[in-house]
C-alpha cells in the first residue's frame, strides 16, 4: 500500500520536466530500433510499491537499471531514499545529511545505450538532489565540494554502455564506506561480476566525500 509521502513523491516527480518524451516515447524511430518506451509514474509507483523497501535502504541495496532511459525509475527510487533521510537526519547535521544523499546515490547504477538519455538522467538526478540540499541546507553553508562529488558518482554510475552486446566494456564503481564520512572505491568489470570473479580491477583508497570529486576538504 504506498504511504502518503509516496504520493507527495510521485506528484513531485509528475510536476518536473520530462525532456522530449511525449506520450512515453521520443520518436517512433527510436522505438522502432532501440525498444525505447518510458514508463509512467503511475507504473513506476505500483512496481516499486511491490518490491517493499528492499529499494529503499540506501546503504546496502544495490540498485541496478540496465536500459535506465533517462532515469524514471532511478529518479523515483532516489526521491525515496531522499524522503527517508529527511526523516531520519536534522537539518542542523550538514555532514551527515551530505554523506547520506552521496551514499543514496553511490548504491544506485543505470546504463543506457543512447547518449542523450544518460544526460538527461545524470540532469534529472543532479536536479533532485539540488531541490533537496537547498531545502536542506541554507545557502551560505552550501558546499561546491559537496556538488562535485555528486557529480563524479553520476558519472561513475550512470553510464553509457552496451548491455547487450558491449559488455566488456562496462565496468562498476562500488562505493563501499569503511568509517563515517569515507568511501572505498573498486572498480569491477561487468563480465567479470557475471561470471562471479569478485576480484577488483582498481581500488582506490579511503577518501573523504568532500573529496570524491577532487575537493581540498581534509
Ligand atoms: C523500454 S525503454 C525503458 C526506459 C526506462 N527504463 C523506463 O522504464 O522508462 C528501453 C531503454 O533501453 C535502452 N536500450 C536499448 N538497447 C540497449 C542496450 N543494448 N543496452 C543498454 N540500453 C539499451 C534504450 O535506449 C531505452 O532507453
Amino acid at each position: 500500500m504506498p504511504q502518503k509521502k509516496d504520493k507527495d513523491v510521485a506528484e513531485n516527480s509528475s510536476k518536473r520536466k520530462s525532456f522530449s518524451v511525449k506520450k512515453g516515447i521520443k520518436s517512433r524511430e527510436r522505438v522502432r530500433d532501440r525498444g525505447e518506451v518510458f514508463t509512467e509514474l503511475r507504473e513506476i509507483n505500483n512496481i516499486l510499491d511491490l518490491t517493499a523497501d528492499a529499494h529503499r535502504n540506501y546503504k546496502d541495496q544495490r540498485i541496478l537499471e540496465p536500459a535506465c532511459g533517462n532515469g524514471n525509475f532511478l529518479v523515483v527510487i532516489l526521491e525515496r531514499r531522499l524522503a527517508d533521510i529527511k526523516k531520519a537526519i536534522r537539518k542542523k547535521d550538514q555532514d551527515d545529511i551530505e554523506f547520506a544523499i552521496l551514499t543514496a546515490l553511490s548504491t544506485m547504477y543505470g546504463v543506457d545505450i543512447m547518449p542523450d538519455n544518460v544526460k538527461e538522467c545524470h540532469e534529472r538526478l543532479m536536479a533532485v538532489i539540488g531541490k533537496f540540499y537547498k531545502e536542506r541546507i541554507p545557502a551560505k553553508n552550501r558546499r561546491p565540494d559537496f556538488l562535485n562529488a555528486v557529480k563524479e558518482i553520476l558519472r561513475t554510475n550512470i553510464q553509457l554502455g552496451d548491455m547487450l552486446n558491449g559488455k566488456e566494456e562496462i565496468s562498476f564503481i562500488e562505493y563501499t564506506v569503511p568509517r563515517d564520512y569515507y568511501f572505498v572505491r573498486n572498480e569491477y568489470r561487468l563480465i567479470d561480476l557475471e561470471l562471479g570473479i569478485n576480484s577488483s580491477k582498481k581500488r582506490i583508497k579511503p577518501t573523504h566525500y568532500l573529496k570524491i570529486g577532487g575537493g581540498n576538504a581534509d
